[in-house]
């Protein structure tokens, strides 16, 4: 396992992948598979025909059956004969953009690469392998570095490329994208997750169209609107079977990924940062980096991949303190009070938050500034004296003295008009000069990109955070960026900027989480706007969705499931009617729902009656013992809640000997049969009891027979079985 040369083949082996590419004779490096392991050089599934109106590279000679148009490449170039979509392109002083890349040299390192100024996968030397493969242009002094990081236990093997300029002159980089991937053969189907706000990654499955399908994001922030993350499958693959293939692009801005379904029925995968929005200027001696790309594949269906990048994203992804430990339980007042609070409000909702086994409360927007409303007051990070007339420090200390940790709420990115921080600084925000700015939300993106406004966001946070005991961010993003325009970049650089908005973001949130290390950083961007391997590697959980409804939870988690993992999804119970669709679920349904993620609540508890008050005692008594179960076990989807009349889903241990489903029957359906539920993941051999009634079965029977419903009255009804190994 791990990466092997035989000559100028390269084999990236996992446990249960091989990943193969070849420099031929002409120093083209061509892509020769990635799948299961086959044990031997797959060059020999290689076809040359001579297809018509496709060309061949001058070294080739008179063989018309060499093109580039035809063939498997491992980083696709434009201008030198392969007319599908390229992976990566440059501009000349001249005004030409070709760019043909041959095979230079290699470099096995152990460990994993890092990128300077960008979240990358990290392991220890013992776990993983680095090759870097140096490709050389023909006519320029342009060099492409292809960087693969190959994680052996965990299936995955990474990719992220370094263009380098060692010429004299400078060159405009038009496309960097980070993966290329070439399929020569198979139909495909590609799952995309779109969505919306209050409505995220919903999967969308279906056959590639020959030419180039995309899905994408010019937002500024990875979006409700798509995921930057791609699925393909072979027809027929299931949760349990067949094969997919699965890539998640570690960045939070604008995004691109393109499919073309070529000529000869091939596939080509590109995925990076979207070039509408991008150009950068390399000057000679300088080198840019892509953004790290995370591949993983399985021929055991969609579940063997989701637990791959599970597993992959929590333990190399995620950093910090929290990365592995439970997280606080939290109470947070957004939907208990909107903007309408004070200091004692707060107290009283985490007065009855503490009785009932809260551990944290997590003030919300509305705190600082005249922010009494969403129109105003952003920029403005010092506190409302007339809502906190104590301060930041006298709440804290109120909260903490009954026996709550304190979280805040914080938009940085942001600004309102009317603040004094845009009548001190308006140059600050994003606007085009001689153009109204668009707004949002009421609200102006601050101009990222501009290193004056990180060093003033950094001061103002650390302020915050050091001004009384705090121990959690909630950081929000709450619209999409428009009107690119940097005030600090000159004219023919200006493409430039959506790309520095990302890195001085990533920049400040690397600065404020090593200077608060016991501080957890929650992501969130009107909900899930900016659900992405990027922002995990900085904050560990993100508020999944503005959509509290557990039904409508159901589905999101569902489809933010396929990639990332449980921990990494906060989830909370709140109040019925629902705020978003004035649905009306029990109160377990809510819980179940939200203990599938980082769990919290977002209603005021005082107001539930005293059965209801149990009832969550007992939700954060559970949470307590399944937490571990829930977060480091596997997940497996046991229904689909887009198709189907329910959703139904399992943990399982490890070891594979504890057991918990959970599941919300949408409908009841009178005169029916119980129908029962096939488990997945438990040792065949195991008995396992179930704790409701104690019933003894065994690991099969729960596998391949199933275990029967219980008897449901009503909608939305909850259901909890918990299963532990007995010994024999
Ligand atoms: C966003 C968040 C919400 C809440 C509001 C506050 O929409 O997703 O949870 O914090 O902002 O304005």
């Amino acid at each position: 396992m791990g990466v092997r040369v035989d000559g100028r083949t390269f084999y990236l082996e996992t446990a249960n992948t091989l990943y193969q590419m070849k420099a031929d004779e002409y120093g083209v490096l061509k892509h020769l598979w990635y799948g299961a392991k086959t044990g031997q050089d797959m060059e020999y599934l290689l076809d040359y025909p001579d297809v018509g109106f496709s060309g061949n590279i001058y070294d080739a000679e008179n063989n018309r059956n060499y093109s580039l148009d035809t063939l498997p490449l491992e980083y696709a170039t434009e201008g030198i004969g392969d007319f599908r979509i390229p992976a990566v392109g440059v501009r000349y002083p001249n005004g030409a953009s070709a760019l043909d890349l041959r095979y230079e040299s290699y470099r096995i390192e152990p460990g994993k690469y890092s990128i300077p100024g960008l979240p990358a996968v990290y392991a220890e030397e013992y776990e993983a392998e680095t090759v870097a493969i140096t490709l050389k242009d023909t006519a320029s002094d342009i060099r492409v570095v292809l960087k693969y990081g190959v994680l052996p236990a965990f299936d995955v093997i990474t990719r992220s490329a370094v263009i380098i300029n060692d010429g004299t002159q400078a060159v405009m980089v038009n496309k960097a994208h980070s993966l290329c991937l070439d399929i020569p053969y198979g139909h495909w189907e590609w799952v995309h997750f779109h969505g919306r706000w209050t409505k995220e990654r919903e999967p969308e499955r279906r056959p590639l169209l020959h030419g180039i399908q995309q899905s994408s994001s010019k937002r500024g922030t990875s979006s409700h609107q798509q995921n930057p993350v791609v699925l393909l499958c072979r027809e027929g693959c299931t949760e349990t079977s067949g094969t997919c293939i699965g890539a998640v692009l570690m960045y939070s801005g604008c995004f691109q990924t393109q499919i073309e379904y070529d000529q000869l029925n091939q596939t080509r995968v590109v995925m990076g940062m979207n070039t509408h929005t991008f150009s950068w200027e390399l000057k000679p001696g300088n080198s840019f980096y892509t953004p790290e790309v995370i591949l993983s594949q399985s021929t055991t269906g969609f579940e063997t991949l989701s637990h791959q990048f599970h597993r992959v994203i929590r333990e190399h992804v995620c950093r910090g303190k929290y990365k592995m430990i439970e997280r606080p339980v939290l109470i947070n007042n957004w939907e208990a009070t909107y903007f309408d609070f004070n200091e004692d409000k707060l107290v009283e909702i985490a007065k009855g938050a503490a009785e009932l086994g809260v551990d944290m409360l997590v003030m919300d927007d509305g705190w600082f500034g005249k922010r009494d409303s969403d129109s105003k007051g952003l920029g403005d990070w010092y506190v409302n004296q007339e809502k906190l007339p104590n301060g930041l420090e006298g709440l804290v200390k109120k909260v903490n003295d009954l026996g709550l940790q304190f979280g805040i709420w914080v938009e940085p990115e942001m600004v309102s008009e009317d603040s004094d921080l845009f009548r001190a600084h308006p140059e600050w925000a994003i606007q085009i000069p001689g153009r109204k700015p668009t707004r949002s939300r009421f609200q102006l993106v601050l101009d990222m990109s501009r290193k004056d406004v990180q060093d003033y966001l950094f001061d103002a946070l650390s302020r915050i955070l050091s001004s009384a005991n705090i121990s959690y961010v909630k950081w929000d993003f709450n619209r999409s960026v428009s009107d690119w325009y940097s005030e600090a970049l000159p004219a023919a650089r200006q493409k430039e900027m959506s790309h520095r908005f990302v890195l001085e973001l990533y920049d400040l949130l690397e600065r404020l989480t090593s200077a608060f290390p016991n501080v957890l950083f929650e992501g969130c961007c009107g909900g899930g706007g900016r659900f992405d391997a990027g922002i995990l590697y900085y904050c560990p959980q993100i508020w999944c969705s503005d959509d509290t409804d557990a039904f409508e939870r159901t589905q999101i988690q569902y489809g933010t499931s396929f990639f990332y993992p449980i921990s990494a999804m906060g989830s909370h119970v709140s109040a019925v009617p629902n705020h978003q669709t004035g649905r009306v679920t029990p109160l377990k349904s809510r819980g179940i729902t939200a203990m599938s993620g980082s769990f919290g609540f977002e209603l005021d508890l005082n107001k539930l009656t005293d059965e209801e008050k149990e009832e969550v005692k007992l939700q954060i008594a559970l949470f307590k013992e399944y937490g571990p179960l829930i977060h480091n076990g596997k997940y497996y989807r046991l229904s689909d809640p887009f198709r189907e009349k329910y959703a139904i889903w399992e943990y399982v241990s490890r070891d594979a000997k504890k057991v918990l489903v959970h599941a919300l029957i949408f409908r009841t359906e009178p005169n029916m049969l119980r129908y029962p539920i096939r488990l997945r993941g438990l040792d065949p051999d195991k008995k396992y009891r179930l704790r409701e009634d104690g019933v003894i079965y065994s690991g099969n029977a729960l596998m391949n027979g199933g275990i029967l419903i219980p008897k449901v009255w009503g909608d939305y009804v909850p259901v909890e079985m918990y299963l532990e190994a007995i010994d024999a």
